[in-house]
């Protein structure tokens, strides 16, 4: 309450005020809390490592403030350390490096020092923030420190706008400072750069090498700083003195000497990170200094470009409410009664779909290394984490900017030969599994395929990209790509093999790279399928697919429990490990990190969790495991046990697993269970790293009752946690309204009593029965109608019903001569002639439009195709 007190107040301080006073219906941005999985990580903690500060969807600056101590991912932590600066970009949820990712060219405020004294070294100008200080809402960061210097951000695509207000009791002198750090990203990683400043435009350049967050290369990135506002903006600033600070020398960084009037420092290239300290102080006779930043990958004439063109008039409320704009466009993609529904979950479903769209980050215009028509997009942090529930979530309601990222993959490939997979900070970061573009991009054809060209998306291309990634081994497989030698060769990824053919990369994580590479396969094979390739082709990755079952041992057992999957050589024989090994309750240390110190051969997980890996072939696993009772009570036993672990990747769809043995009741428990025990709106409610919007995407599918089967048109459904939903589509242009019918918010609870409605004992789709309890087709969550989900609370008659009678009833799977093609039904698409284009900057949404036209407002005018030719589907027929 204090967050939202404090943020409100200082929203009525430029004048703006949320919603209307004619109704009370409620900004979707006013129910993001981000600082939900802000939690310190530090000492075991479940640190979210979520970014609160400022950006707009998909948006290349990410202003935020940064905290003194490490683990800080994303430059945040709600803790009471002390801060650093406020930097222009910053990852969302990752792993990786502790120091952080990015965090460049921070900003610092000071205040009661004369030109020469202040303190700009990063160690002694750290500040405290005053308790509670901390608000943030989309599009708009503040903070204030206990010296009072209040600092607030907002951005754009690629700019924005920081104000530091300046206590201004008498004590204080009239002069304030801000210093402009070149040097110190989060990981202190400087490797040569410049800084300018011209005094009379008040205007400073950057430009530095930094480190990658988590690979080996380094990036360069600049940045254009203007402190000399219009005549409009009040108070005016004037700029009293400006030099350049910079260490004595770098073996005493902190020693550090400021210059009056001096313009510009430049260091060469170094391979080792510098500590020097290194930048530009600047003196105003203001109480409040606002500052305009603009960030580019290009260059800083760049920069300052972008600055100019996204906020060419410093107009703060302009950026702010156009950022608000956008997000409100975003979360109203999927609408619940915000009045009706529990308002924690309505909390958690809103908090987590603007988290699911901070990255993959739109650098458009800002690709460094080759030139292309296409978008450019970056953190991709990693494809490993993000395939399984971000692009799936984006398929549903964002195809829009999903055909741009999925071009960006492709973009990839044309000019580099593979998918790119880790991409961040533009450079290619290390691969954890497989090349898990491979379900995305596998994804979009599937689903999207027949609509490519309209949406800018060359598809022989991205079935061109997916083979390659699929048949070639590049020269170092753990920065792009796949180990295809040892794939192909053998069906699995042999432990103990030397690769012939002198290709290289991590040689560790066997067994769960084989398990990528099947469904990677998979994910061909459905491509195939849908863009009707050859029966060769769909038939040759089908049974690639299939590779996982080459590392099952049926001799182990664990815990009454035979068959798991496990590594093997060469040869053909299995080399052991504990299933156990890494799970939760490993009581030996194992380690299945990346390098050479993995002994189990799974990346991050165990054998009990991995060994139900097969999204595309669950059925498998089933038999496999012995059939239905077996897999249910394994299941269980993988839950009781603490098998599962839920803040990561691969432990996402084990909640919904029973769903595959016909007892979709089992998976409606496990799902509240899951969800409420590992999820809050707290500083710690996520119970892992976000891992740019994964967590984020998995609870939004959780809540709303639906989880997606990778590179399918599938998605599992079960009971969601609100009586209702609409889930609209920026392509199609179509609204589907779930209907929960016996909803009980009894249910909420991490353990529903008997005897409340939990159980979906009916589906219909536009009133016809649907075929099945478990399953619904992507076509039909897409298609506009409404989808109606009767529960009902006879636990035994749910058990018995299973997903129903119909032969087609349990989800796919490609054993069973599942995901056959005859289950593809395209939409069908009309001619449509008209479309509004509200999000620009700055431009008011003309209201002079019919209302047909206004259920007609696409995310942003199509690039090449002319309006009149665009398609848009048919509502399906009720
Ligand atoms: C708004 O909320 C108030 C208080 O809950 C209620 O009295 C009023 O009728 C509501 N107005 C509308 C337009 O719904
Ligand atoms: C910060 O909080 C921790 C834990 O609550 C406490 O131990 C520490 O003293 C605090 N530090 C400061 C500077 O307030
Ligand atoms: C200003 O700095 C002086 C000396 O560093 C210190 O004694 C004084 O308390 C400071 N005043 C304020 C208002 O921060
Ligand atoms: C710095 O430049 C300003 C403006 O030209 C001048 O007034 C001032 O004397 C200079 N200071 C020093 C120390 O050279
Ligand atoms: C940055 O990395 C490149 C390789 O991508 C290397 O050639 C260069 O020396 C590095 N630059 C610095 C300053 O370390
Ligand atoms: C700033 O933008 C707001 C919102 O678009 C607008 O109402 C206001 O007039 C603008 N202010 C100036 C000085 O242009
Ligand atoms: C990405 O940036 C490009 C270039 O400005 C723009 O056309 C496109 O709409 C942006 N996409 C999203 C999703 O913001
Ligand atoms: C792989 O080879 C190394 C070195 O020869 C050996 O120590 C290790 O036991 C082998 N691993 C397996 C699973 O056979
Ligand atoms: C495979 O190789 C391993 C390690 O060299 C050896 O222990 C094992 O007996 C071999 N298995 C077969 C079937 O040759
Ligand atoms: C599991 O149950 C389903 C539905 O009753 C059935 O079709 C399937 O054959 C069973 N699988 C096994 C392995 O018994």
């Amino acid at each position: 309450m204090q967050r939202l007190l404090h943020f409100l107040s200082s929203l009525l301080f430029f004048g703006y005020v949320f919603g209307s006073s004619t109704d009370n219906a409620t900004d979707l941005v006013d129910l993001v809390n981000l600082f939900i999985g802000t939690a310190s990580g530090a000492n075991g903690g479940s640190g979210g490592n979520a970014f609160p500060g400022a950006a707009v969807p998909h948006g290349m600056a990410k202003v935020g403030i940064d905290v003194s101590t490490a683990p800080r991912q994303a430059g945040y932590v709600s803790d009471n350390s002390t801060i650093t600066g406020v930097s222009l970009m910053h990852d969302e949820g990752t792993g990786g490096n502790t120091n952080g990712g990015y965090g460049i060219f921070p900003l610092f405020p000071l205040t009661n020092c004369t030109f020469a004294s202040c303190p700009v070294g990063i160690s002694p100008r750290a500040a405290l923030r005053a308790a509670g200080a901390d608000a943030a809402s989309p599009g708009y960061f503040t903070t204030t420190f206990v010296n009072d210097i209040k600092i607030e951000a907002t951005s754009t695509r690629r700019a924005g706008l920081i104000r530091f207000t300046y206590p201004t009791t008498a004590n204080h002198v009239a002069v304030n400072h801000v210093v402009v750090d070149l040097t110190n990203d989060l990981q202190r990683s400087f490797e040569g750069g410049e800084i300018s400043v011209n005094a009379s435009s008040a205007r400073v350049t950057l430009e530095g090498t930094f480190l990658q967050s988590y690979g080996t290369d380094n990036y360069t990135i600049f940045a254009c700083y203007d402190f000399l506002p219009p005549p409009h903006v009040t108070p005016q600033q004037a700029l009293v003195a400006s030099g350049t600070y910079q260490s004595n020398t770098s073996a005493t960084p902190s020693d550090i000497n400021i210059s009056v009037n001096t313009t510009s420092l430049s260091y060469s290239g170094t391979t080792s990170p510098s500590p020097v300290q290194a930048g530009v102080l600047l003196s105003f006779n203001s109480s409040s200094v606002l500052a305009r930043f603009g960030v580019s990958f290009i260059s800083t004439d760049q920069a300052c470009a972008n600055a100019e063109s996204e906020v060419p008039d410093w107009n703060w409320t302009a950026v702010q409410d156009a950022s608000k704009a956008k997000w409100e466009d975003v979360l109203s993609r999927v609408t619940v009664d915000t009045q009706a529904e529990n308002p924690t979950i309505v909390e958690l479903l809103y908090s987590s779909l603007y988290r699911a769209s901070l990255v993959p980050a739109n650098l458009t215009a800002e690709n460094p290394y080759w030139s292309s028509a296409y978008p450019f997009y970056d953190s991709f942090f990693c494809s490993w984490d993000t395939f399984r529930t971000v692009h799936p979530l984006l398929s549903l309601t964002s195809p829009r900017e999903w055909s741009e990222i999925v071009n960006a993959y492709i973009d990839g490939w044309r000019n580099t030969g593979y998918l790119p997979e880790c991409r961040a900070n533009t450079k290619a970061g290390y691969v954890q599994g497989g090349s898990d573009g491979m379900p995305i991009v596998g994804d979009f054809a599937v689903k999207y395929g027949a609509y490519a060209a309209d949406l800018g998306v060359l598809i022989e291309d991205l079935y061109q990209a997916l083979v390659d990634t699929a048949e070639n081994t590049p020269p170092n497989w753990y920065e792009v790509g796949r180990q295809n030698t040892a794939w192909k060769e053998f069906g699995y990824i042999p432990t103990n093999w030397t690769d012939p053919s002198g290709a290289v990369g991590l040689p560790t994580r066997e067994v769960s790279r084989t398990l990528e590479y099947s469904l990677g396969d998979f994910a061909v094979r459905q491509a195939a399928k849908a863009l009707n390739k050859s029966s060769a082709d769909v038939a040759l990755y089908g049974n690639r697919s299939m590779g996982f079952t080459n590392l099952w041992d049926p001799t182990v057992t664990s815990d009454g429990f035979s068959g798991f999957t496990q590594r093997r050589l060469a040869n053909g024989t299995f080399a052991y490990s504990p299933p156990g090994a890494c799970s939760p309750v490993d009581p030996v240390g194992h380690s299945c990190a990346r390098g050479t110190d993995n002994d189990v051969g799974f990346y991050e997980s165990s054998s009990w969790e991995y060994s139900f890996f097969a999204p595309h072939s669950m059925s498998t696993m089933v038999n496999l495991m012995g059939g239905n009772d077996t897999f249910i009570s394994r299941v269980d036993n993988y839950f009781s046990t603490g098998y599962f672990y839920a803040g990561n990747e691969p432990s996402f769809m084990m909640p919904w697993a029973y769903t595959y043995a016909n007892r979709p009741d089992l998976s409606a428990l496990r799902v509240r269970q899951v969800v409420f025990e590992n999820f809050n709106t707290g500083i710690g409610g996520i119970p892992g790293n976000d891992d740019s919007g994964a967590m984020a995407a998995l609870l939004t599918f959780h809540l709303l009752g639906l989880y997606p089967v990778p590179a399918s048109r599938q998605l599992l459904i079960g009971s969601p946690f609100v009586s209702g939903y609409t889930l609209s589509n920026n392509y199609f242009n179509t609204e589907t309204k779930f209907t929960v019918v016996n909803f009980d918010n009894a249910t909420l609870v991490s353990n529903p009593a008997n005897g409340t409605n939990l159980y979906v004992t009916g589906i219909t789709i536009n009133g016809q029965q649907s075929e099945s309890l478990c399953w619904i087709a992507f076509e039909d969550v897409v298609g506009g109608g409404e989808i109606v989900i009767e529960l009902g609370s006879d636990a035994q008659a749910a058990a018995t019903i299973g997903c129903g009678p119909g032969p087609n009833a349990l989800p796919d799977s490609l054993e069973n001569g599942g995901f056959a093609s005859s289950r593809i039904h395209w939409l069908k698409v009309y001619p449509y002639n008209c479309i509004v284009n509200v999000h620009n900057h700055y431009t008011e949404h003309n209201h002079n439009t019919s209302i047909e036209q206004n259920l007609r407002i696409y995310m942003h005018a199509p690039s090449a195709t002319p309006a009149s030719t665009r398609a848009k589907p048919a509502l399906k027929p009720r």
